[in-house]
């Protein structure tokens, strides 16, 4: 296994991390298979991993429940003895946060959950710009402070969906040890995207990677025209190996994330790991890498450039967002990963559904696009 230093933490964290938001279940979601699941940590621990990433919600029945991740990781990693082999990384649900008794009831109880008296990488989950100032009023700043200084957690840092400049806001505004943000070769531009990562690395934060097969659908969807260009190539690899080596290259990434969920996936990434130098790509990769993605770009179907002229929406809508969904779920014959973060990520009025058909927005679009037939096409894929 090769390792990589967490930022200016200077911890030597496993190029590819174990993410514990999709371990294998018995039937529904919240059910983990746990002997499954125990035997799966077991090999990725004898193989060198030594980072977990897990979170209040995951293997939940929603997000405002606790889910069955955490406790079955303290669990694991209790009855094993292998806690101190890894550096444990969960989440706070920012979105619960009404207080600031808040705070301290979901650390106490995670590092009851974990079986641990402390998390190495306590990580303020999926922060978004419009309920970022109620957190910073409530105190959350303060609060990681004081649970740095006694020892409840050892490195504060964030994970967001939302966009580069809210995340670059973010970054400015503490001393954060790391980050996480969704990152892989189509997302350059999406979210925290390229100028995100690099002004996250410039800081001295340590970067880890979510979704790097953008949940499994650079693997299991590939449109034939791009399977071409894997095949024509003399490199024999597989799309999710690609994918993975793509992020590896950049030195300015820590860990990757992956959510694997069988033991040929964990065996196949272990091994593409095994290469995972930075700069190690010829250019001849990277233009076959190139190439993939222009295909992928040329499925775009909306032109947006997300300048935000036609906001705000009399109705509420998130056009911008409602428009980068659609492209998305253009590229892929199965989309439900993207319809899943349409839903996750957007709130009930910021949905396509809500258009009134004013036309306001089309009179303000810097790209003169036919925004309501758009908003239209969105609620044809994604629903109301
Ligand atoms: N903070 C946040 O808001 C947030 C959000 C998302 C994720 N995360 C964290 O980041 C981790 C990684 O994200 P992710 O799970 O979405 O990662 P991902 O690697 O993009 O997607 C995981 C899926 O990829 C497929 N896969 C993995 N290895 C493969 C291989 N070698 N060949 C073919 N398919 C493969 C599996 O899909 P199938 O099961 O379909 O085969 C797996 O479920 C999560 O587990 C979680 O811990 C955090």
């Amino acid at each position: 296994m090769l390792y990589r230093e967490m930022g200016k933490t200077g911890e030597k964290v496993s190029i590819l991390g174990f993410g514990c938001m999709r371990l294998p279940i018995r039937g529904s979601y919240v059910q983990i298979d746990v002997e499954k699941a125990s035997n799966l940590l077991d090999y990725a621990l004898d193989q060198g991993i030594n980072y977990m990433d897990t979170a209040y919600p995951y293997h939940g029945i929603s997000t405002s429940h606790g889910g069955n991740s955490e406790i079955f990781l303290g669990e694991y990693l209790t009855e094993s003895s292998r806690r101190d082999e890894v550096y444990l990384a969960t989440k706070l649900p920012t979105w619960r946060l009404e207080n600031e008794e808040d705070m301290e009831n979901f650390l106490t109880q995670q590092l009851k959950r974990l079986q641990t008296d402390y998390i190495d990488f306590y990580l303020l989950h999926s922060l978004k710009e419009k309920q970022w100032f109620h957190l910073e009023d409530l105190g959350v700043l303060d609060f990681l402070d004081d649970a740095v200084a006694d020892g409840r957690i050892k490195y504060a840092g964030f994970s967001s969906h939302d966009e580069t400049d809210f995340i670059k806001e973010v970054l400015d505004s503490y001393q954060w040890d790391m980050c996480q943000i969704q990152y892989n070769y189509l997302d350059e531009n999406i979210q925290a995207g390229k100028e995100g990562l690099d002004y996250a690395a410039e800081k001295g934060l340590g970067v880890v990677i979510m979704e790097p097969l953008k949940g499994g659908v650079l693997a299991d969807y590939v449109p034939p025209e791009v399977q071409k260009i894997w095949d024509d190539s003399p490199l024999k690899r597989t799309p999710a190996e690609w994918a993975f080596r793509y992020l590896w290259d950049i030195s300015k990434i820590s860990v990757v994330l992956s959510g694997m969920n069988t033991l040929e996936q964990l065996q196949e990434n272990l091994q593409t790991a095994e290469n995972g130098l930075p700069h190690s790509l010829t250019s001849l990769e990277r233009n076959l890498m190139e190439e993939v993605k222009e295909v992928y770009q040329g499925k775009i179907s909306v032109e947006c450039s997300k300048c935000g002229y036609c906001m705000p929406c009399p109705s509420g809508i998130n056009i911008p967002q409602c428009l980068s969904y659609l492209n998305q779920a253009g590229m892929f014959e199965d989309y439900s990963e993207v319809k899943n973060q349409y839903y996750f990520m957007l709130k009930d009025t910021e949905r396509a559904g809500n258009c009134l058909e004013c036309g306001l927005c089309e009179e303000l679009c810097s790209q003169h696009l036919a925004i309501r037939e758009e908003l239209k096409k969105v609620v044809c894929k994604m629903g109301n």
